[in-house]
């Protein structure tokens, strides 16, 4: 099974789906897996408009490589109105609705067994909400299919339900309990999404793993195989994209930390280099650079400002460590 999240599709990509330079190396690697799971945030703006367009991509993926699609929503995909999980539904039936083995009456979640092992697919969402939750209906379900689903059950949700660092604003609501009772029956994975990062995390042989977008450095999909899960690289090492794609997330990095400081009326260079170098470190781009970038002065003007922003947050934490 090959496992991709946030994909984040507007509909002009849609409609040139193959000209994404992640696109072909997804479509191969799908007529060579045969299934692809997909983690929400499919689309970008959730419009019913955009919805059609992502159906009818997935139909044409789904009929080229001979793969079966499962779709999970993300925060992206079910705005606060016009498109309700019961559109979603209806419009992504065939994409792991039809033929689910069990389904939660109180959410999307649904239950799929496919070759041999059952992928529990959690609805985390809030229409209209970036944060997410498990409801109290949700986990009497899924503990009712995992006390009889046949094994290996392979757990997936857009919200990663664990905390893995101080920067859990949008964990779910019931995320820890939806975490422990998936520890308690001795699941062994569960993919998330919505971070758009790759992170794998561990806690009493129950692993969690944070699936990043293919169109962004690394440029990786997972493959969930036989009880393994590895990072499945896009790209070659050296190809063109590559690099490209980092030099898109050093754009995007520095463009952030140049809005905030902007904003809270700031002008100081070295801040803005900082963030960028943090943001990409963080991001695992530079590991090595992380306790320079912690004893670097520039990280106290930070702190002393960006403490209402998610990203700043979240790159002060990653280079405390
Ligand atoms: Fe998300």
């Amino acid at each position: 099974m090959l496992i991709s999240a946030d994909w984040h599709l507007t509909k002009e990509q849609m409609a040139s789906f193959d000209g994404l330079f992640y696109a072909p190396p997804i479509l191969s690697l799908m007529r060579e897996s045969g299934a692809l799971l997909l983690l929400g945030d499919l689309t970008n703006n959730g419009r019913p408009a955009e919805h059609e367009a992502a159906a009818r991509l997935l139909e044409d993926l789904s009929n080229r490589t001979g793969a079966r699609i499962l779709l999970l929503p993300g925060n992206h995909d079910l705005p606060r109105s016009g498109f309700g999980p019961a559109d979603f539904e209806a419009l992504y039936r065939r994409f792991g609705f039809d033929g689910a083995a069990g389904r939660d009456p109180a959410s999307l979640s649904r239950a799929v067994v496919l070759r041999g092992a059952t992928y529990l697919l959690l609805d985390t969402c809030r229409p209209g909400e970036p944060r997410g939750s498990v409801s109290r209906e949700t986990l009497n379900w899924a503990e009712a299919v995992l006390k009889t689903a046949p094994f290996p059950v392979i757990a997936c949700a857009h919200h990663p339900p664990m905390a893995y660092d101080a920067f859990p604003p949008d964990l779910p609501e019931g995320g820890e309990e939806l975490a422990a009772l998936l520890a308690r029956y001795r699941v062994r994975y569960c993919f998330a999404g919505h971070r758009h990062e790759n992170r794998l995390v561990e806690r009493g042989g129950f692993r969690q793993v944070t699936v990043g977008m293919p169109g962004v450095w690394p440029c990786v999909l997972w493959k969930a195989d036989d009880g393994v899960a590895e990072p499945v690289p896009l790209l070659r090492p050296g190809h063109p994209r590559l690099a490209a794609a980092k030099e898109e997330l050093r754009a995007q990095a520095f463009a952030m930390g140049r809005a905030i400081l902007k904003r809270r009326g700031v002008d100081d260079p070295r801040a803005e280099g900082w963030f960028e170098q943090a943001y990409l470190a963080a991001q695992g781009m530079d590991r090595d650079g992380l306790a320079r970038l912690a004893r670097d002065p520039a990280r106290t003007v930070w702190q002393g400002l960006g403490q209402d922003s998610i990203a700043v947050r979240w790159i002060l934490e990653v280079t405390a460590r």
